[in-house]
C-alpha cells in the first residue's frame, strides 16, 4: 500500500511559487482539435458543471461544455441525471472555496449511487498545492482533477476516468501558450461572454489570481475578431470582452502597439448591437480606450473600474500603482469623455491594519467619484500571496461594522444613479421573464441598469425602448413604449 507522499509524487500538481515566475517568452498559439477516437466516448450519457466565481469561470465552464459536447455527452436537466459532474471552482476568497468543499462533501453520496459517475474538480482552487493536499487525504470519490490551464485536455481526462477507471491529478503551474477555437456551449442565446485575454501580470497583494490564472497572455486580435463575426451571424446582441485588466491587452505582443482601444474599434465595426468589457485596471487605461468608448455607439456607456482603497497608505500596500488622486482623475477624464457614464467599482475593506482613517478616505473616495454600484468585499488572507502574512490587529467586527457602513453609502449612490433614468426613454435588451413574476419581463439599458416592464414575451432578445416611471435601489420599473 503506498503512503499518502508516494500518491501525492504520482500526480501532476501545481506549485504557486514556480506560478509566481514570469518568463518573456513569446506566447505560442494553436488551435484545438479532438483525437477521432475520444469524438463519441460520451455518447448517450450526461453532464452537468457547477461553476463559482467570477465571468471568466462562467466563460471556461462554457468551453468545458463545449468539449464534453463534442465528444458526445448532452447538458443534463437535473444533477442527479449526471453521468459526469464537473465543479468548477473560485479561489478568490475563503467563503468561495468553502461553498466548493461543501458541494464536494454533498456528492460523496452521489457517488455511493452511481459507482460510475465521474466527479471532476476544476478552476482556480486545483491550482494551489493546499486544495491537492486536501483532495487526496480526505476526497477519494474525486476522479479527475485539473487547473485553469489545461481545459483543453478534458477529453483525455475523461477517457481515462471512464476506460482506464484511473483517477486523473493533472495540474500545470505554468501557462503555456494559447489554445484558440475552443468549442464553447454558451448559456445565453444573445449575449456572449468573449476572452481577449487570460492571466495577470499585476501582482496586487492580496489577489490569489496572478498565481491561479498565471502570466498576461492575449488572443490574436484576428481570433478575436472572428469570433465575434460569428456571434453577430448568430444573432448575438451584446458580447462582454473578458480579461482580469483588459486595459493591458496587447502589451504581451511583442513589435505590436495594438492595445485595447484599437480593439474595441475594429470590434465596433463587426456591428455587434452591445459590447460591454471587464475587467480594468486603473494605471492601464488610456485615452484612446476613453475615445473608443466615446466613438462607437455600440460601445456601452458603462466602466466597472476596481479601486479597492481611497487610502493612499494601503493602495500602496496593494501594489495598486496609483494614488487616490490619480485614480480620481481617471475617473473625472471619464466622465468627461463620456458624458453620462455609469461607473461601478470593487472595494476591500479590513485589509491588514487598516486605520479608521484610511476607511474614511475610501468613503470620500466613494462620495467623490459618485460611482453608481460596487462589489465589497472584507479582506481574506489568501495563503501564498504576500498580504496574508502582514501584520493585521484590527478586529474583524470592527471590519463588519465599516462593510456596512460602505455598502449603505454604495446603496445610497445606487438608488442615486437609478433616479437619474426616471421620466427618460431607455434601450432594454430583453433578457427574459423576471425571476419573481412570469407576466413582468426584465434586461438591461445600455448603462447596465437593471429594467422590470410588462411587455410581450415577443420582445426577449431584442433591444427595445421603455420609458422609466420610477427607480428602485436595485432596478427600474418601465413602461413598454407602443410602435405602430
Ligand atoms: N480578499 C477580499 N477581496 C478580494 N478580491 C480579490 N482578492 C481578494 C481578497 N484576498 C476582490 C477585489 C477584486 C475582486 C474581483 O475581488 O476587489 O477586484
Ligand atoms: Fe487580482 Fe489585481 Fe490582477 Fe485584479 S488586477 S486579478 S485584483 S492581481
Amino acid at each position: 500500500m503506498k503512503s499518502k507522499e508516494e500518491l501525492y509524487e504520482k500526480y501532476i500538481k501545481p506549485s504557486l511559487s514556480d506560478a509566481r515566475r514570469r518568463s518573456n517568452k513569446d506566447t505560442e498559439y494553436t488551435y484545438f482539435s479532438l483525437n477521432p477516437t475520444t469524438k463519441t466516448i460520451g455518447k448517450g450519457k450526461y453532464y452537468y458543471i457547477e461553476t463559482y466565481g467570477c465571468q471568466g469561470n462562467e466563460a471556461d465552464s462554457e468551453t468545458m461544455a463545449g468539449i464534453l459536447e463534442a465528444i458526445g455527452f448532452k447538458k443534463a436537466s437535473k444533477i442527479e441525471e449526471s453521468d459526469i459532474i464537473i465543479l468548477n471552482t473560485c479561489a478568490i476568497r475563503e467563503n468561495a472555496e468553502n461553498r466548493a468543499w461543501g458541494e464536494l462533501g454533498r456528492l460523496k453520496s452521489f457517488k455511493r449511487n452511481n459507482p460510475d459517475l465521474i466527479i471532476g474538480f476544476a478552476g482556480c482552487m486545483p491550482q494551489e498545492e493546499k486544495t491537492i493536499k486536501r483532495l487526496l487525504e480526505k476526497y477519494p470519490h474525486i476522479d479527475i482533477v485539473f487547473g485553469t490551464h489545461n481545459i483543453d485536455k478534458l477529453p483525455i481526462y475523461v477517457e481515462e476516468a471512464m476506460f482506464n477507471k484511473e483517477r486523473v491529478i493533472e495540474v500545470y503551474s505554468k501557462e503555456g501558450g494559447i489554445v484558440d477555437r475552443l468549442p464553447k456551449s454558451r448559456n445565453h442565446q444573445y449575449k456572449a461572454w468573449v476572452n481577449i485575454m487570460f492571466g495577470c501580470d499585476e501582482f496586487c497583494t492580496y489577489c490569489i489570481v496572478p498565481y491561479t490564472r498565471g502570466k498576461e497572455r492575449s488572443r490574436k486580435k484576428e481570433d478575436i475578431i472572428e469570433e465575434v463575426k460569428k456571434l453577430v451571424n448568430d444573432g448575438y446582441q451584446e458580447i462582454t470582452l473578458l480579461g482580469q485588466n483588459v486595459n493591458a491587452y496587447g502589451k504581451d505582443i511583442k513589435n505590436s502597439d495594438y492595445t485595447f482601444g484599437d480593439l474595441l474599434n475594429d470590434l465596433a465595426k463587426t456591428k455587434i448591437p452591445r459590447i460591454r468589457f471587464t475587467t480594468s485596471h486603473p494605471h492601464d487605461l488610456d485615452q484612446k480606450t476613453m475615445d473608443a468608448i466615446q466613438n462607437n455607439d455600440n460601445v456601452m456607456p458603462f466602466f466597472h473600474l476596481p479601486v479597492q482603497s481611497g487610502s493612499n497608505t494601503i493602495l500602496k500596500k496593494m501594489n495598486r500603482h496609483y494614488t487616490r488622486e490619480e485614480y480620481i482623475d481617471v475617473v473625472k477624464r471619464l466622465k468627461e469623455a463620456v458624458p453620462g457614464i455609469s461607473i461601478t467599482t470593487d472595494i476591500i475593506v479590513g485589509f491588514p491594519n487598516e486605520s479608521e482613517e484610511d476607511f474614511q478616505d475610501t468613503l470620500s473616495l466613494v462620495d467623490e467619484c459618485q460611482f453608481e454600484g460596487a462589489f465589497t468585499f472584507i479582506f481574506s488572507p489568501r495563503e501564498g500571496t504576500p498580504a496574508a502574512t502582514f501584520d493585521d490587529s484590527i478586529n474583524p467586527m470592527i471590519k463588519k461594522e465599516r462593510l456596512r457602513i460602505l455598502n449603505k453609502k454604495i446603496n445610497d449612490l445606487y438608488l442615486k444613479g437609478n433616479k437619474r433614468f426616471v421620466n427618460e426613454i431607455v434601450l432594454v435588451l430583453v433578457d427574459g421573464p423576471s425571476k419573481n413574476d412570469e407576466t413582468i419581463l426584465s434586461g438591461y439599458t445600455e448603462h447596465n441598469k437593471l429594467v422590470n416592464f410588462k411587455g410581450d414575451a415577443k420582445m426577449i432578445g431584442k433591444i427595445v425602448e421603455v420609458r422609466i416611471v420610477e427607480a428602485r435601489t436595485w432596478f427600474l420599473i418601465g413602461e413598454q413604449i407602443e410602435k405602430n
